[in-house]
């Protein structure tokens, strides 16, 4: 084994984990061998994972037998590196990582400033503009921010050693109670100025996010959550032209979520999301439609969270080996010694492309949860564990 990743205890069991090596170091690991997964070339994978330690900044240093660096909500142990892999049938898949680079700090100013200063590093070093987010700036950051982040960053490992960048803000900065209007000026401000009356309704708005750099149609993205979501609304939620089919959406969160083909039922604990994506200004309406299912909360351990992942992954015509590659790059303890490791499977519909299917994939440098050996049943009403 590899010495960044000596730190796995065979049993897998995060107590019993020996935590040695840096947090930077960690995570690198992790992403080279996913590099390898996804046949990104040893150059492309040892530059990205140097970007990957230049982005945590001087938290890559920090030692893994200390706790977290801050209460990092990117992951659940507060780990601020998430990795993602985006399937398409027929074809590799994408490799994604995100990342929090002001994580060293709790403080959400100091956050900020450090994620905004390592976003238009990024900018100088691959010659991009930072236009969309320079004209958010003041609502993203203000004086005093409040909520659970202040800025992330997904980059998007294609080949060639120059990822795409996405960045993603925090709606509550100016408060809980005014976060739909914080949205609705910032779509305003990017032109999108019917944007926010065609969303569906929604409990908050936790993310937006922005497309910034070398993107065919660069999208403002808007993230929804919905509680207690069944199929049924699961499958009226997409506002974008084509409507992906409410068939598909439904038979996908029934699928993750774990309920029979033609059960109802709700997911009455950690809430999905949605996500819409808008490219153009013509239509006032979104050209793209994502639901994200949190499996980790709706099963016993990571093996049912792979299978739910592998049978949405068939469903699409997609190999589920591509997924147990990449699993075993991540880590070497058994799927059923731990949940969480498997965060999210979400669809992506994007105009009339064919579906993606997205796997988010925990970095577990700090803690794996344990598995739920019985149900607390009154907690998981509705899905069938
Ligand atoms: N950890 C947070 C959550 O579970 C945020 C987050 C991380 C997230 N990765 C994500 C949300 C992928 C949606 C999809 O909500």
């Amino acid at each position: 084994m590899n010495a960044a990743l000596s730190g796995f205890h065979p049993d897998g069991h995060g107590a019993s984990r020996a935590h040695t090596g840096q947090l930077g170091g960690f995570a690198a690991e992790q992403l080279l061998r996913l590099c390898e997964v996804v046949r990104l070339s040893p150059t492309d994978a040892t530059a990205y994972a140097q970007v990957l330690t230049d982005a945590l900044g001087p938290v890559a240093e920090r030692p893994l037998a200390l706790p977290p660096p801050a209460r990092s909500f990117l992951s659940d142990d507060h780990t601020p590196v998430e990795f993602s892999l985006a399937f398409l049938p027929g074809t590799t898949p994408g490799l994604r990582v995100l990342l929090e680079p002001g994580c060293g700090s709790d403080d959400l100013v100091e956050n900020g400033r450090i994620g905004l200063g390592s976003i238009r590093a990024m900018a100088d070093r691959w010659g991009f503009s930072t236009g969309q987010l320079d004209r958010l700036e003041d609502l993203f950051f203000p004086a005093s921010p409040e909520g659970p982040l202040a800025l992330w960053c997904a980059l998007e490992l294609r080949p060639g050693g120059v990822p795409r960048v996405k960045v993603y803000l925090n709606p509550a900065a100016n408060g809980r109670d005014r976060t739909a209007d914080t949205v609705r000026e910032a779509l305003a401000r990017l032109g999108h100025r019917r944007a926010f009356d065609a969303l569906p309704p929604a409990d908050t708005y936790p993310f937006l996010a922005l497309d910034l750099g070398d993107w065919d149609a660069p999208r403002a993205k808007v993230y929804l959550t919905h509680h207690g979501l069944s199929a049924a609304e699961a499958g009226v939620l997409p506002r974008m032209t084509p409507h992906p089919g409410r068939p598909r959406v439904e038979e996908f969160f029934r699928t993750a979520g774990g309920f029979a083909a033609d059960g109802a039922g709700r997911l009455s604990g950690r809430p999905a999301l949605s996500c819409h994506s808008f490219t153009e200004t013509a239509t006032g309406l979104p050209s793209g439609f994502t639901l994200h299912v949190p499996v980790r909360d709706y099963v016993r351990h990571d093996g049912q969270a792979r299978e739910r992942a592998v049978a949405v992954l068939r469903r699409h015509g997609i190999d589920g080996a591509w997924l147990d590659r990449a699993l075993s790059a991540v880590t070497s303890r058994r799927l059923e010694d731990g949940v969480g490791l498997i965060a999210y499977v979400a669809l992506v519909h994007e105009g009339d492309r064919p579906p993606r299917v997205t796997v988010y994939v925990s970095s577990e440098a700090y803690e794996v949860r344990p598995p739920l050996e019985a149900l607390p049943s009154h907690e998981w009403a509705g899905a069938a564990l």
